[in-house]
């Protein structure tokens, strides 16, 4: 921080990622140690809050999504760290007395979250322009970054003149969730993977994130976004660069870049002749009579994505992506499924768990034990998270990642290249899908069942771990 006073400036610090992530985040950093000494957190909502009410809605989120215990004498640390500063972050005039309070307050730069939708970010970054603080200080966006293609452009540009470059971290937290992390490893560190880890020996790679969760309180925004542009556009395309990227030269973030852009640049053009067979969009029943959602809205809530990454390694081997809300399960896992030697013999299947449980599933084949001859798939289960130790030891993406920001380390952070080329298949998508109504799926059910004849009509099926063997 240039050795000058450390502050987090939250802006939608009454919205739901403040409370049930990012002060959270914030606690576990100060309880474990690694939060900067006198960090200050600065709140900025449009609710009427004093800094006694807000610090108490604090400790209730606190309570509730905090990774470490709950500690009184830590939490009052904490709290006292707070201040909450009320204001219309959307009027360019509010903007001066903000900069009389952040002088008051002895800050002169701090880090900026802005975790507000995207329509917002060009403002803000307007308004801390115009008083100043733009400059020396870094900034967080939550993603997505943008609606489109055009709009994220034109915001880049923006928000790189007003802070530089080298200060704006686009935030994926899929990127700092433990998994994603040892993908690499995983597939590097093991010859028995990393020596199968292309299209010859893979019949396909699924990437699922499915959530329990329908669109809760934030029907404003999902209505303008939908799951492409909240799941798939950032996280979902982060992770399958990262499966399907070549070894870099080095494990710098530079190098890793690199590769995992060439892969989002590989991908197939979508067109008029393929969508229908590689695109499904799905609705859940009852999501037009959520809070702040069009009653006529057309914003699927569901999407199943058949891709190819048109190189050597991959050439014509589908992944399969899928992401949806009120699926009945909350579940986020890549199962990379190879080639079985026959048809009548069950493929060995590789399955990462992100989460709930953290771990590495292997489903295998033995021969029936006894006097039997026939073949029978078998599974070995390391559940990393099980361990109570592990799971506190752990830090969560956000303080794995405000932490990374705190220290200048940008490696874990999307890059706008990657963004862009993301967007650039995002928007087409949605231009070819045009007016079409997603599918009606039931709540609490496996999501539309196109997205099973997806797969089907290719002679797979979304893999599922046994509940019992
Ligand atoms: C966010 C999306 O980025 O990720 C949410 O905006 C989604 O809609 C959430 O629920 C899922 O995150 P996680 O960490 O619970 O998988």
């Amino acid at each position: 921080m240039n050795g000058k006073r450390p502050a987090i400036t939250i802006f939608g610090g009454t919205g739901d990622l403040t409370f049930r992530k990012l002060l959270p985040a914030l606690y576990n950093r100060m309880l474990s140690g690694s939060a900067p000494d006198g960090q200050d957190i600065i709140i900025i909502g449009r609710r009427a809050y004093t800094d006694a009410e807000y610090r108490e809605k604090a400790r209730e989120w606190v309570k509730k999504f905090a990774r470490l215990p709950y500690r009184e004498k830590t939490f009052e640390t904490f709290a006292q760290s707070i201040r909450y500063y009320r204001m219309d972050f959307t009027n360019l005039e509010a903007y001066p007395a903000l900069d009389t309070f952040l002088d008051e307050q002895g800050i002169e730069t701090c880090v900026f979250y802005f975790a507000v939708a995207p329509r917002f970010f060009a403002t803000i970054a307007e308004g801390l322009f115009q008083i100043g603080h733009a400059q020396g200080s870094q900034v967080i966006l939550e993603k997505p970054f943008g609606e489109n293609l055009d709009d994220a452009r034109a915001l880049n540009a923006r928000l790189e003149a007003a802070f530089g470059a080298e200060n704006i971290y686009r935030i994926d937290h899929y990127l700092g969730k433990e998994m994603v992390r040892n993908v690499q490893t995983i597939r590097f560190t093991n010859p028995i993977f990393a020596d199968a880890w292309d299209a010859k020996h893979i019949a396909c790679i699924q990437i699922s994130a499915l959530e329990d969760v329908g669109v809760e309180t934030r029907g404003g925004y999902y209505d303008h976004s939908g799951a492409l542009r909240d799941m798939v556009q950032n996280h979902l395309f982060q992770i399958l660069s990262i499966l399907a990227m070549e070894r870099p030269a080095a494990f710098t973030p530079e190098a890793m870049h690199e590769e995992q852009l060439r892969v989002l640049r590989a991908l197939r053009p979508l067109t008029e002749e393929n969508i229908a067979d590689q695109v499904v969009l799905g609705q859940y029943d009852g999501y037009r009579e959520e809070t702040n959602v069009a009653p006529d809205s057309k914003t699927e809530t569901y999407a199943a994505l058949k891709v190819f990454v048109d190189n050597d390694r991959w050439r014509d081997m589908p992944f399969y992506i899928r992401t949806g809300k009120k699926l009945g399960r909350r579940e986020m896992e890549v199962a990379v499924v190879f080639k079985s030697p026959s048809p009548d013999i069950a493929p060995t299947v590789l399955l990462v768990k992100f989460q709930p449980t953290e771990g590495v599933y292997l489903q295998f084949n033995i021969k029936r034990p006894g006097d039997f001859e026939d073949i029978m798939p078998v599974k070995m289960d390391f559940c990393q998270s099980c361990s109570i130790a592990n799971r506190i030891n752990t830090p969560e993406a956000y303080e794995r990642l405000l932490s990374a920001c705190f220290h200048g380390e940008r490696s874990w952070f999307s890059q706008w290249d990657q963004i862009e080329t993301s967007w650039k298949y995002v928007d087409r998508l949605e231009e070819l899908w045009g007016d079409r109504t997603p599918a009606a799926y039931a709540p609490d059910t496996a999501g539309p069942r196109e997205a099973d004849a997806l797969l089907e009509q290719d002679g797979h099926h979304w893999f599922r771990e046994p509940e019992v063997q």
